[in-house]
This record gives C-alpha cells, structure tokens and sequence, in this order.
C-alpha cells in the first residue's frame, strides 16, 4: 500500500501568535523522525507565508490552503487566487469543504473551476465529499458522493486526476465526536476507489490517496487508518494541538511501516 497523507485543516481557529507557536511545536517534533508519510498543513490565508517558511525550513511537512477562488484574477474583492497560494508555496488546496458548500453555497460548478485553476498552478487539490446525516439515514450516501465526485471531477484527464486528493468527510462526523465507524469508512473508500477506476482505470485508481475526515483523532486513527482503503486523514479539531495532530501522523506511521 501507499504511503500515508495527513492533513490537519486548521478551518478559522488560532491568533498569529498562537498559529506561530503550533507551527514551531509540530516543526520541532518532527525534526528527529523519519517520515513515510506525507504532512501537511493548512492553516488560514494570512498565517500562510510563515507556515511555508516553516515548511521551507523544516522540510518535513508541507502546507496547504482551505479554499480559492474560481476565478483567474481580477475584481473579485476578498478572494484569493491559486496563483497567489502557488507564488507564496503553497502545494495543497481543500475544495468544496462541507462548510464552505452549506455556508457560502459552493456547488459543483464552483469546485470543478477551483480544482481546474489549482491544477494549472501545480497545487494539489484535496476534494472534499460526503453525505448528511439524512441522507445516510435514507440509504443515499452513494449517490450523494458519487454525484459529488462525477460532478466536480471526472471532466479532468487521467494524467490531471493523477494530481487529485478526495477526503471523504461525512457532514454528520465533522465536528461532533461522532466517527464513522472503521467498516463505514472502508465502505465508501473502495466504493469510491471504483468509482475512480471506472472512469479512470486500476492504476490511477490505485494510487489516488482517498482520506477520511470527520472526528478523525489520536484514539480512532490507527484503526481507521488500517482499513486498506483509507489513505490518511484530513484532520480539524485534533489537529489543533501539537500532541494530538503528532499522535495521529504516528498511528500513519506505524500502519504504514506493518505493510
Ligand atoms: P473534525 O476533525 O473537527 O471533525 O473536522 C473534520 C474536518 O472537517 C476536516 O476538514
């Protein structure tokens, strides 16, 4: 199997000083391991050029942006382009988060420009899906990620699709102690590893890294983590703090080293 990609997405949370400090302690932490997995952060826009410095000098973790915008450049007052995020180091971008869908009503068409743009500026974009909690109730989780994933993606080429990341964040999970459980998450990694080999074929299917997100933390990660269709995790409130964000790269390391 793979190796692993942890991403800790940092959402609307820490004061500079704070953001600095977190920033220090991970950089700090990982500076005597060896990693196999691949770490990244993404914290808010302005913390950004001190994350990729970081980054830079640490050589251990990447960064990542939350959002960007749909368009090239121009009048577009308070957003940010992928240019800008490529010009300042960023090599990551989360598209179509469940916050930024429900919150400031992105759909498909947004995203599928978003992750256009990122690919043209060499970021990687790190495409979120998931079904809500009535949806799963009703038995229609498939469909939902699936027409997310056909909707915002399969216009790419195989050699485009390579570049992509999917976390699959179940909406009910984000944020409120409740995780999928480990056979839940498996479920949907390989029904959507299929769905990406159907349209892309096995290799590149294979390789695409599928993460789970959603109350992923220090305790549930090596389990969920040693489902073979689990990639890694895209981590909100655990990766918040040093230790525990620490705690959830080791249990990618220790699934990644017993294969
Ligand atoms: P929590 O880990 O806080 O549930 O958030 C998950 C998430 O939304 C990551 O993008």
């Amino acid at each position: 199997m793979k190796d692993k990609l942890v991403i800790g997405n940092w959402k609307m949370n820490k004061n500079f000083e704070e953001a600095e400090e977190l920033l220090e302690d991970i950089a700090e932490a990982l500076e005597d391991w060896v990693l196999r997995s691949t770490v990244v952060l993404c914290p808010p826009f302005p913390y950004l050029e001190m994350a990729t410095d970081y980054a830079d000098e640490s050589g251990h973790f990447a960064c990542g942006a939350q959002n960007c915008a749909e368009f090239e450049d121009g009048a577009y007052t308070g957003e940010v382009s992928a240019k800008m995020l490529h010009d300042v180091g960023v090599q990551f971008c989360i598209v179509g988060h469940s916050e930024r869908r429900k919150y400031f009503g992105e759909s498909s068409e947004n995203l599928s420009k978003k992750v256009n743009l990122l690919l043209e500026n060499d970021i990687i974009p790190v495409f979120c899906c998931g079904e809500l909690q009535n949806e799963r109730e009703h038995g229609k989780q498939f469909d939902v990620v699936s027409a997310q994933i056909k909707e915002a993606l399969f216009h790419l080429t195989a050699e485009q699709f390579e570049h992509v990341v999917i976390a699959y964040e179940p909406v009910w999970a984000i944020g409120t102690g409740l995780t999928a459980s480990p056979k839940q998450a498996e479920e949907m990694h390989a029904f959507i590893r299929t769905l990406a080999e159907k349209q892309y074929g096995t290799e590149i299917a294979y390789n695409l890294h599928i993460l789970y997100g959603g109350s992923c933390n220090a305790q549930n990660a090596l389990e969920l983590f040693m489902q073979p269709n689990v990639d890694g995790g895209l981590i909100g409130g655990a990766s918040l703090k040093a230790n525990d964000f620490l705690a959830i790269i080791e249990a990618a390391e220790t699934v990644g080293k017993e294969e």
